[in-house]
């Protein structure tokens, strides 16, 4: 699961969100460089709206420490800075985002009953899913809805980078939620609004749910070619 896939299209299909990963470190250099080359992404104007925060070693701990005790009074954290859905999902993205989430928890066995599992498996978006690496992307609150496409660029670009490097990722909004806590631990200036997170490090082969293949809609179903 965890060879290197430099070509393009082969990093665009072995990459998906991990959920669980092996605690291995990243040599700094090497998180350095899948950075700096994943900054070339294209923003429009080269406005570049982006700023990121690498978390490793003890800072990383320092932020899952301060979530897990600020969770003890606010399991869920706060009210995002932005809408991170639509409040009503119309379909056919509610039942994507419903088949989703079933498909995930079953590959844990857990049922829709079981509430508790599965909230103690989603809060594990607040421990990076056990990666070393994690990262918080932040964008001035200035910008709009053009440079939230910029910063989508910013992070697929880091994610294939990462397959290129051996390495997997999950980008996480769930952090969005965090951003009190976030901003306590991190020199982020209150004209930043938290977007969100990302997991980075080798996926756990052995854990089930990384055996999640989610599905896409049929290349019918999304284009249509005009002649
Ligand atoms: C901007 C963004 C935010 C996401 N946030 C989360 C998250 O907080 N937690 C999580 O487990 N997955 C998160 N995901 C992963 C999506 O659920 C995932 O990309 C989608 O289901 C498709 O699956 P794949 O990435 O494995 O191909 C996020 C994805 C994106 C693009």
């Amino acid at each position: 699961m965890n060879e290197a896939t430099p070509r393009v299209e082969d990093a665009i299909h072995s990459r998906k969100s991990i959920r669980a990963f092996l605690p291995d470190a990243i040599p700094r250099a090497q998180l350095e460089h899948i950075l700096r080359v994943a900054l070339r992404a294209p923003s429009g104007g080269n406005l570049q709206p982006w700023r990121l925060y690498a978390l490793t070693g003890a800072a990383r701990d320092r932020l899952v420490a301060a979530v897990g005790e600020y969770r003890k009074s606010h399991p869920m954290g706060d009210a995002p800075e932005y809408p991170v859905y639509p409040p009503h999902l119309n379909e056919p993205y509610r039942s994507r985002r419903f088949l989703l989430g079933e498909a995930m928890y079953a590959t844990m066995n857990i049922p829709r009953e079981d509430k508790a599992a599965r909230l103690a498996f989603f809060a594990r978006n607040w421990e990076f899913f056990g990666a070393p690496v994690g990262l918080i992307i932040t964008m001035d609150r200035q910008m709009g809805v053009g440079q939230w496409a910029d910063l989508g660029m910013l992070l697929q670009n880091i994610m294939l980078l990462a397959r290129a490097h051996g390495l997997h990722t999950c980008p996480q909004e769930s952090w969005s939620s965090f951003h009190r806590v976030i901003r306590r631990e991190l020199p982020i200036g209150e004209h930043e609004m938290v977007f969100a997170g990302m997991a980075i490090g080798y996926a756990d082969s052995a854990h089930q749910v990384n055996s999640l293949h989610s599905d896409r809609a049929p290349l019918e179903e999304i284009v249509t070619f005009v002649e």
